[in-house]
């Protein structure tokens, strides 16, 4: 038997965020501590595997502590520990699965090793918990008031009605990875389509630090695309098969770097460290703009096929990439039905989404032994379900 309300502790290091949470029951946030390296990972524009894991072994016991005491719960109170497995940076992810591991035996508690990219989909299952005077007062998971995502967009709707329903279609896309998975149910799903290079995520990366709009590069080109044109410059969308849901963001890439080159006047050989420099402010504004119209349409493309050809009951979009207010406009502007997203918190990494999902894991009973735990750098969301 379970216990009437659960509450999962969630361990995140897969790129460079040390993170730590509590979820009861697979949704309501208790705590939620995320300790980020972007400031030292900037000064090099990007991140360093070695510092990152470095950072984690500094961070991450003080991150656990904190989840606990924001929660105001002690170890008797938790039932159990989820920790990314997988996929990310190797030495990120030891870290993490270490803690997990001998925590999970210190206390004597269940673990549950979760896929990274499966557990973004879970923030669109989260919620706050309101405001309690003391912790015995920690509410069941039908008595908390719905937030969040698209809901404050739509107006009032019922409690029940903000949690995500099956079939659920889901535009994964952050800075590793770039799919879009069709769940009939938690556990059961289909891989609909992925990247065949580059993440999306990764592509707005990339581009930023051509254009010279530093780390991390998805939000600063946001905000430079507002200033351009997305018509300035018609990039290449590929194609990968006509009924093929994948895509591909290297062609794009090449495209932007090809036409900065020509814009100062240069030839392919010049290196993409030089272009920031010799563009004009208008230059950069109109290339990422235009880049960013090409590669949200490209997106948007494939999950309005996904979604004719499946009718599924809520579309939601995963990943740091969900952050995309361009995005969101775009697929708002163009599906028929609204779209869930997270707020920004819980869009890019955190632990919340792994102890969320950590909570479905402890329903089926899918718990992994301490000493079998794996950490996978490349683990792949498998279809389950035809
Ligand atoms: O999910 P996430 O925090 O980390 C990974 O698991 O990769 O995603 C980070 C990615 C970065 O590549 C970042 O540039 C991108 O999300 N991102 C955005 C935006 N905000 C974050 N990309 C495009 N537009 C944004 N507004
Ligand atoms: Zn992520």
């Amino acid at each position: 038997m379970y216990p009437r309300t659960m509450n999962i502790l969630g361990i995140e290091t897969s790129c460079d965020e040390t993170a730590a949470a509590v979820v009861q029951d697979g949704r309501i946030i208790l705590s939620n501590i995320v300790a980020s390296q972007i400031d030292i990972h900037a000064q090099f524009g990007g991140v360093v595997p070695e510092i990152a894991a470095r950072s984690h072994i500094e961070a991450m016991l003080p991150v656990v502590q904190q989840a606990l005491d924001q929660a105001q719960l002690n170890w008797d109170q938790i039932d159990g520990i989820a920790v990314t497995a997988g996929p990310g940076l190797l030495g990120s992810l030891l870290i993490g699965t270490l803690t997990a591991r001998t925590l999970a035996e210190l206390h004597h508690k269940p673990l549950y090793a979760i896929n990274h990219v499966e557990a973004h989909v879970y923030a669109n299952f989260l919620q706050p918990a309101p405001l309690l005077s003391s912790p015995t007062e920690r509410p069941s998971a039908s008595s908390v008031y719905p937030m969040s995502s698209a809901a404050s967009d739509r107006g009032s709707r019922s409690q029940d009605s903000h949690q995500p329903q099956f079939p659920l279609l889901a535009l994964i896309v952050s800075g590793g990875h770039s799919q879009i998975v069709l769940f009939q149910d938690h556990h059961h799903y289909q891989v609909l389509g992925q990247t065949q290079d580059d993440a999306a995520g990764e592509a707005f990366d990339k581009i930023a630090k051509l254009l010279g709009l530093g780390f991390p590069g998805g939000p600063a080109l946001e905000k430079t695309a507002k200033n351009g044109n997305p018509t300035a410059y018609i990039f290449p969308k590929a194609k990968l098969g006509k009924d093929s849901l994948d895509y591909s963001f290297s062609g794009v890439k090449t495209a932007v770097l090809r036409k900065a080159q020509e814009l100062v006047g240069k030839d392919h050989t010049t290196h993409s460290s030089a272009l920031a420099a010799l563009l004009t402010e208008q230059q950069k504004n109109d290339l990422a703009a235009s880049f960013q119209k090409t590669v949200i349409d490209t997106l948007v493309d494939r999950v309005l096929i996904a979604y004719e050809r499946h009718h599924p009951q809520t579309v939601v979009i995963a990943g740091g990439v969900a952050a995309s207010q361009a995005l969101r406009n775009e697929l708002k502007r163009r599906l028929p039905i609204d779209i869930n997203y997270a707020p920004m918190n819980l869009c890019t990494d955190n632990a919340a989404m792994i102890a969320s999902l950590g909570y479905w894991y402890a329903l089926n009973g899918k718990t992994t032994d301490p000493h079998d735990l794996v950490a996978d750098s490349s683990l792949q969301m498998h279809s389950t379900a035809h």
